[in-house]
């Protein structure tokens, strides 16, 4: 089961959201892999704090490597798993970002390797219960690839009304994509992040989002300035703070999700 968390608007939680429900996940005994497509690399630093670079050469490792090593010999590529690493939470596993993904971006377009995150998460199905796959603010390619390699997508809406602005588009974007790529790909929900329902205009938007169709999942995720403490801290919330209020949103709203996978 492989989640992709997408908003091409920046800030809105992408991050954020892929970590914790990850971390979730993998508390649950469930063997989890976070994908880090972002070149800012924040859910890697979120998991596993600062990297050191001349220990990690950037071109080798993560999804650098596992992309690189798609335009290189054919007899020297290894395994997707071993571009994988630990983090410090028991079943949370990484695919980390590199600074090396914008240069390979034009190289991976221009040679067609669109599908080819698709084909290496297909050959790790046996070995990762669940997939969540973090992306750029952006729909470049490797938002795409994600797009086509998963299962569901999951949107943060940070409820400003450019939020709601930029998430036409989005759908769009999706949609067209579903109709080249993935047909298979369901938009599985809308995720409300930073409600503050003391103000007027989030629950409007919100309530003109769902009058419109969009399928808005019913947990919602308030704000807390905790969440920045856990982020400085790379240890995700829901292990830092266990039985905060923003944690047993994040609990909530994994059950809301699972549930209707049975
Ligand atoms: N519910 C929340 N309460 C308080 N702060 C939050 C919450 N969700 C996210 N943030 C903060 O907002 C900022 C943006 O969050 P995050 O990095 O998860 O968003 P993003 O969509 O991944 O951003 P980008 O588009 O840059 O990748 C971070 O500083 C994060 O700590
Ligand atoms: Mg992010």
């Amino acid at each position: 089961m492989k989640r992709v968390v997408f908003n091409q608007k920046g800030g809105v939680g992408k991050t954020s959201i892929t970590c914790n429900l990850a971390a979730i996940s993998a508390a649950r005994g469930l063997r989890t892999l976070v994908i880090d497509l972002d070149v800012q690399g924040n859910s890697t630093h979120y998991l596993v704090g600062e990297i050191d670079a001349d220990a990690f050469p950037a071109e080798a490792q993560g999804v650098a490597g596992l992309f690189k090593q798609t335009v290189g010999s054919r007899k020297m590529r290894q395994n997707p798993d071993s571009f994988v690493w630990e983090t410090p939470s028991e079943n949370l596993f990484l695919l980390p970002s590199s600074p090396v993904l914008t240069q390979l971006e034009k190289e991976l377009e221009s040679r067609y390797k669109i599908y080819k995150l698709r084909d290496a998460l297909e050959k790790l199905d046996e070995e990762y219960d669940r997939v969540y796959i973090d992306t750029p603010p952006n729909f470049n390619f490797y938002s795409k690839s994600a797009l086509i390699a998963a299962d569901t997508v999951l949107v943060p809406f940070d409820c400003d009304s450019f939020a709601r602005q930029s998430l036409y588009s989005l759908m769009e974007n999706i949609a067209e994509l579903q109709e080249d790529h993935n047909p298979d790909l369901e938009v599985e929900g809308i995720v409300i992040n930073q409600f503050n329902s003391q103000a007027r205009l989030p629950g409007e938007l919100v309530a003109e989002l769902e009058e419109e169709g969009y399928p808005v999942c019913s947990t919602y995720l308030n704000t807390s300035v905790k969440m920045k403490e856990s982020h400085r801290e790379h240890r995700p919330l829901v292990d830092m703070a266990p039985s905060h209020k923003l944690t047993l949103q994040f609990l909530e709203l994994y059950a809301e999700l699972e549930g209707r996978r049975r």
